[in-house]
């Protein structure tokens, strides 16, 4: 074998490594691109049925802004309702009232025991009705955010001062006190008088109607940056389990003696929805047989 013979032997030799390195490549490209072809395809399925989802998720945001539409449109025709006819039942009954107490007067002539026993029934029972009625009607407001507020500051110790004497002649009647423990400097809070005087006016309300010993006690004080009033009694208290359910309307605890004492449940409802509307929270404390004392605050105005 000559020196050529040889390196052509060599070269064919380095020519098919080349070969079968290049075919090796090759085929590696190959399973490479089937590979990538693979993802591609799986990208595409994601990216299909993340559209698919997209579409159902704004299919459901249509249903529920128009089931939320038709809700809202329930809760409006639900206010107007109880508005009608609360107004509807108010009409007849306020004659009614009137008549009844013309009779009690003596103005269509005297009455026996027993007719006067009968009249003061129907005007006991016209006047529950028309304080249902009314509760109904500023519930329904309330909740339309139709009752207008008038804010301003105010003294809640001139506030309280006032609603103890003009309620003292109802906790006499039952021989229970009713007093208050105030500071003499006023005490600043923003608020709608009117408004705050009928929550302390509820508060006390219940506060002696649960109350048969002992009396009623109504105090603000300052703790920190607020003021805290509080409405505490000496009454028949509270089971704890009813403590979370007394603000809901028409709840009324059963004190193991149901429903004796009157009343319609709403009371509650209308004084949080109230001090919910001034920012303020309502919280309650009670004691089965001990008494209870609610609690709200407000915020205190610098120079009270
Ligand atoms: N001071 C209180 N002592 C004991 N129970 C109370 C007191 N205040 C409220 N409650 C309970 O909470 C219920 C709801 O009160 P409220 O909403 O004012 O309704 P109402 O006075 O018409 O029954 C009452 O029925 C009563 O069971
Ligand atoms: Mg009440």
């Amino acid at each position: 074998m000559d020196e050529n013979e040889a390196r052509i032997r060599e070269d064919r030799k380095a020519l098919r490594q080349l070969l079968s390195q290049s075919e090796s490549a090759r085929s590696e490209l190959l399973s490479k691109t089937s590979s990538l072809e693979s993802k591609t395809h799986r990208i595409e399925s994601f990216k299909k049925e993340a559209l698919e989802i997209l579409q159902d998720l704004k299919n459901q945001r249509q249903q529920l802004e128009s089931a939320y539409g038709k809700l809202t449109e329930l809760e409006n025709m639900k206010d107007e309702f109880i508005s009608i006819t609360t107004h509807e039942l108010k009409t007849p009954l306020t004659p009614i009232k009137l008549q009844t107490q013309m009779w009690l007067s003596g103005l269509y002539g005297p009455l026996d025991e027993r007719q006067q026993k009968s009249m003061k029934i129907m005007l006991r029972n016209t006047e529950r009705l028309l304080h249902l009625i009314d509760d109904l009607m500023t519930l329904a407001k309330l909740n339309a955010h139709k009752l207008k507020f008038e804010f301003q500051d105010l003294d809640i110790n001139q506030l309280i001062t006032d609603v103890v004497t003009d309620m003292k002649e109802q906790a006499e009647e039952k021989n229970i006190y009713l007093k208050y423990e105030v500071s003499e400097k006023p005490l600043l809070i923003h608020a709608d008088p009117q408004r705050i005087m009928q929550v302390i006016v509820d508060l006390t309300n219940n506060a002696i109607k649960f109350t048969d010993e002992g009396g009623v006690t109504i105090k603000a004080k300052q703790q920190r940056g607020y003021v805290i009033i509080s409405v505490q009694d000496t009454g028949i208290g509270l089971p704890q389990n009813d403590l979370d359910n007394i603000f809901k309307r028409f709840y009324q605890s059963d004190h193991g003696i149901t429903r004796t004492r009157g009343g319609s449940g709403l009371g509650l409802a209308i004084v949080k929805s109230i001090l919910t509307r001034h920012g303020s929270r309502i919280w309650v404390e009670s004691k089965k047989g001990r008494g209870t004392t609610f609690y709200f605050s407000f915020p205190k105005i610098h120079g009270g």
